[in-house]
C-alpha cells in the first residue's frame, strides 16, 4: 500500500511540474506589455499624446499617416524600442526607407515634452510611438483600440537593419511576405497593416519606376490604371522632375482611414508597386488577393484584422523590465 501510494506520489508531483513549466512557458512567450501600465505614475498619458497628436493633425491632416509610418519604422528595426528617433550620423533615420521620408519627429518632440512636464522620467519614447500611431488612425475615422504600454527605449540605432530589414515599394511579394515573417508577422498582417495606406502620401521616387519605362519593358506597368498613369506623369516627369512631388496613396479619400484602399487595388488604382502587387502579382493569387478582396467588401473584417494586427506589430521585441532605459529626450540616449 505504502508503496503504491509512494508511486501516486511522485506520479502526482511529476505531473504538477510539467503543468507548472508548461504554463510558465507560455507566460514566458507572451507579451509582457499591459494597458493599465502608467495608471499610478502617469495616469494622464493618453490625454496627453491625444492631445499633441490632435494639434498636429489639426494644422496637417497629413500628419496621422506619418506618425503611424514612424511607429511602423520603428517596431520592424530592433523591435518598438524608438531607435529610430535617436539622431547622429549612424541614426536609422538616414537609412535609405527613412532619408528625405520619414517625418512626425518634432511632433514626437512635443508631445514628449508635454509628457515630462506632468510625469517627468516615466513614460518611454517607444511607447509614444505607440499610442500616438492609434490616435492617428481613430482622429482619421478609423478604429480604436487598447495600446499596451511599459516599452522601454533602446540604447543604439540600427541603421544597417532599417536598410534591410524595412519592406522597399520595389520589392517582389515574396521579399515582402519574408520581411513581416522575418519580425514575427504573417500574410494577414501584411494585408491588413498595407491598408495603412488608405491616408497619407508618397513621393514619386517611390512609384515613378512605374510610370514610364517599367521594368524594362518601355512602357507604364499594366497593372496601373490609366488615366491615373497620365496624372502621375504630369506629377512626376521623365525629365527635369522633382522627385520629391507627393501623391496620395489613396486617391479616393485622402486623410480617411476606411478600406477604400482595397477597393483601389482592386481597379489597378494602387499607387506603390508594393501596393498594387498584393492583388495583381502571380505570388498574390495564393497569398494576398482573397484577403484584399474581403477588406474591399467588408470595412468591420478589415477594422478587426488591422487592430489585431497592429497589437501584434506594437509587441514585436519590447525591452522591458529594466533593459534599455526611459529617454529624457526622444533623440538622445540618456
Ligand atoms: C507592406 C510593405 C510596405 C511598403 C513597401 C511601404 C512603403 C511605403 C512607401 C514607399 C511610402 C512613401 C514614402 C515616401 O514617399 O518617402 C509609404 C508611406 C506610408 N506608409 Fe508604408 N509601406 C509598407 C507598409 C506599411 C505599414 C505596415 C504601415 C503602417 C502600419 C505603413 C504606413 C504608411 C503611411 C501611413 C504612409 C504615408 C506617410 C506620410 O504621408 O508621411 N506602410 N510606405
Ligand atoms: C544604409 O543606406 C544608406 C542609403 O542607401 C547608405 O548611405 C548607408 O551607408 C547604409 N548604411 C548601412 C549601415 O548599411
Ligand atoms: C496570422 O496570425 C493570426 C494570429 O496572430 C491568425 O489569426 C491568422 O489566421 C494568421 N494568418 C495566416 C494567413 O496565417
Ligand atoms: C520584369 O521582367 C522580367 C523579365 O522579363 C520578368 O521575369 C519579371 O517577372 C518582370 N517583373 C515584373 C514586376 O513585372
Amino acid at each position: 500500500m505504502k508503496g503504491t501510494s509512494n508511486t501516486f506520489n511522485a506520479f502526482s508531483s511529476l505531473i504538477i511540474i510539467i503543468i507548472m513549466t508548461f504554463l510558465g512557458l507560455c507566460l514566458v512567450a507572451r507579451s509582457q506589455l499591459t494597458a493599465d501600465f502608467y495608471v499610478k505614475t502617469c495616469p494622464n498619458v493618453a490625454k496627453i499624446v491625444r492631445r499633441g497628436v490632435q494639434s498636429a493633425m489639426r494644422n496637417e491632416m497629413r500628419m496621422g499617416g506619418s506618425l503611424i509610418r514612424l511607429h511602423f519604422h520603428d517596431c520592424f528595426v530592433n523591435g518598438c524600442d524608438a531607435s529610430l528617433l535617436l539622431d547622429g550620423s549612424g541614426g536609422e533615420k538616414f537609412a535609405a526607407p527613412n532619408l528625405n521620408s520619414a517625418r512626425g519627429f518634432e511632433v514626437i518632440d512635443a508631445i514628449k515634452s508635454s509628457v515630462e512636464s506632468e510625469c517627468s522620467g516615466v513614460v518611454s519614447c517607444a511607447d509614444i510611438l505607440a499610442i500616438a500611431a492609434r490616435d492617428s488612425v481613430v482622429l482619421s475615422g478609423g478604429p480604436t483600440w487598447k495600446v499596451l504600454l511599459g516599452r522601454r527605449d533602446g540604447l543604439v540605432a540600427n541603421q544597417a537593419g532599417a536598410n534591410s530589414s524595412l519592406p522597399s515599394p520595389f520589392d517582389t511579394l515574396e521579399v515582402i511576405i519574408n520581411k513581416f515573417v522575418n519580425v514575427g508577422l504573417n500574410v494577414t498582417d501584411v494585408v491588413s497593416l498595407s491598408g495603412s495606406h488608405t491616408f497619407g502620401f508618397a513621393r514619386c521616387a517611390t512609384f515613378s519606376n512605374r510610370l514610364f519605362n517599367f521594368n524594362q519593358t518601355g512602357s507604364q506597368d499594366v497593372t496601373l490604371e490609366s488615366t491615373m498613369a497620365s496624372e502621375l506623369q504630369r506629377l512626376c516627369p521623365q525629365v527635369n522632375g522633382d522627385v520629391n512631388k507627393i501623391a496620395p496613396l489613396d486617391r479616393n479619400s485622402v486623410d480617411l482611414f476606411d478600406n477604400h484602399y482595397f477597393k483601389n487595388l482592386i481597379d489597378n488604382k494602387g499607387l506603390l508597386g508594393s501596393d498594387q502587387i498584393l492583388y495583381s502579382s502571380e505570388t498574390a493569387a495564393t497569398t494576398t488577393r482573397s484577403l484584399v478582396e474581403i477588406y474591399s467588401n467588408d470595412v468591420n473584417l478589415f477594422f478587426t484584422d488591422f487592430v489585431n494586427s497592429m497589437i501584434k506589430m506594437a509587441d514585436i521585441s519590447p525591452l522591458t523590465g529594466s533593459a534599455g532605459e526611459i529617454r529624457k529626450n526622444c533623440r538622445v540616449a540618456n
